[in-house]
């Protein structure tokens, strides 16, 4: 019998779809706004209008989007690399320190310079294996300037090159 596929082979099988990246946030009960690089970002429903999340078990936001049972969800431009690396290793207190931002219709913060944004109240919760799968309901999204989207491929950011 053919052995398993372990998470390294899966792992490298999955950075070959490429995606675009995002920042996903939540607001905390004391008004701190919280937010990590995801690129587990997903289309789902039209009616009604629905997206997922998967969100790692060891993610500390994850309380935050759960408690306040909303997220949003801002999509980074190719010039927001620094960014896609503060939300995913930087330091968590200090990840919104000089970004401009706001809070949308759940109260959940979006970031000014977003290349196009969701807001979303908390539809379901999935538990799946060591992530947990959030449903969002949107309640509200928009465009921001025009602009091309980071990308990322084989564990490393990218632009477009038509
Ligand atoms: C390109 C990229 C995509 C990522 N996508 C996800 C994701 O979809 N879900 C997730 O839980 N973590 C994802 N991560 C990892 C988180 O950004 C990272 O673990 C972060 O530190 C979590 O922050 P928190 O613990 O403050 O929530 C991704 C990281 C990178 C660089």
């Amino acid at each position: 019998m053919t052995a398993l596929p372990g998470p390294g082979l899966f792992r490298e099988v999955m950075g070959h779809f490429a995606t675009g990246v995002a920042v996903v946030t939540g607001m905390d009960p004391d008004g701190h706004p919280r937010g990590f690089t995801a690129n587990a970002v997903t289309s789902v429903s039209l009616d009604p209008l629905l997206i997922l999340i998967s969100v790692g078990r060891s993610s500390s936001s994850l309380p935050t989007l759960l408690a306040s049972k909303a997220f949003a969800v801002s999509f980074l431009r190719d010039s927001d690399r620094e960014v896609a690396t503060r939300f995913a290793v930087g330091d968590r207190r200090s990840r919104f320190t000089e970004l401009a931002w706001h809070s949308e219709a759940t109260g959940s913060p979006v970031l000014d310079d977003a290349l196009a944004w969701l807001d979303c109240s908390l539809w379901k919760v999935v538990d799946a294996g060591d992530h947990q799968v959030l449903f969002g309901r949107v309640e509200a999204c928009g465009l921001g300037e025009a602009g091309d989207p980071l990308l990322y491929f084989r564990g490393g950011f990218g632009v477009m090159t038509p």
